[in-house]
């Protein structure tokens, strides 16, 4: 799954040495935000999630704390916040996700919504199960750019290369 995040990091309009915000949409046990932290050397990331979901059990803001790696901890910070009551102090650059949006049913139009209003430059990687470019984005203003499928297993995962527009995407 690494690999395949890294990938669609490569497609992004950023080099990896600039100096991005990047926000972690239900980031468990920070997996996500280390990947990011170690592709994009100056990115401040911000992780948010409940901590209190039955998908992950025994989660907790200390624990995430606990679980970043040596080096990154001060480009990481994480939060306990629902994504449907996160105000924001700053724009994101990018904002990434990984196997949370399945869970949200047709609250993912509201959240797809609320990334769009999130991000300056519009630039959102997700992975999560059973994705339908027919019913998840026609109603929203995000565009697929592209599917990444895994080379093995997890057949209904797609990780999502999405922007509000076309443009500046390779
Ligand atoms: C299956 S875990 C995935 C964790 C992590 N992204 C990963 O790839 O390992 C789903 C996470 O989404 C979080 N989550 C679910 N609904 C959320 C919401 N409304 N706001 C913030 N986080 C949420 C859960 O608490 C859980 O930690």
């Amino acid at each position: 799954m690494k690999a395949m995040f890294t990938d669609a990091f490569t497609s992004l309009p950023f080099g990896r040495d600039d100096e991005l915000r990047i926000l972690d949409v239900g980031c468990g046990l920070g997996f996500l935000s280390c990947v990011s932290a170690e592709f994009y050397k100056n990115a401040r990331i911000t992780g948010i999630d409940t901590f209190e979901h039955v998908s992950l059990k025994r989660s907790s803001l200390e624990g995430v704390k606990k679980n970043v790696r040596i080096g990154f901890s001060d480009s990481i910070d994480f939060k306990k916040v629902d994504m449907f009551r996160f105000t924001l102090a700053e724009k994101f650059d990018i904002i990434i996700s990984n196997l949370v949006f399945h869970n949200f049913g047709k609250i993912r139009f509201k959240a797809y919504s609320l990334l769009s209003s999130w991000t300056q430059a519009g630039s959102f990687v997700i992975g999560h199960f059973f994705f339908s470019p027919k019913t998840d984005v026609s109603r929203e203003s995000v565009q697929v750019l592209r599917h990444i499928k895994p080379k093995n297993g997890f057949r209904d995962y797609t990780l999502l290369v999405m922007s509000r527009d076309s443009h500046g995407l390779s």
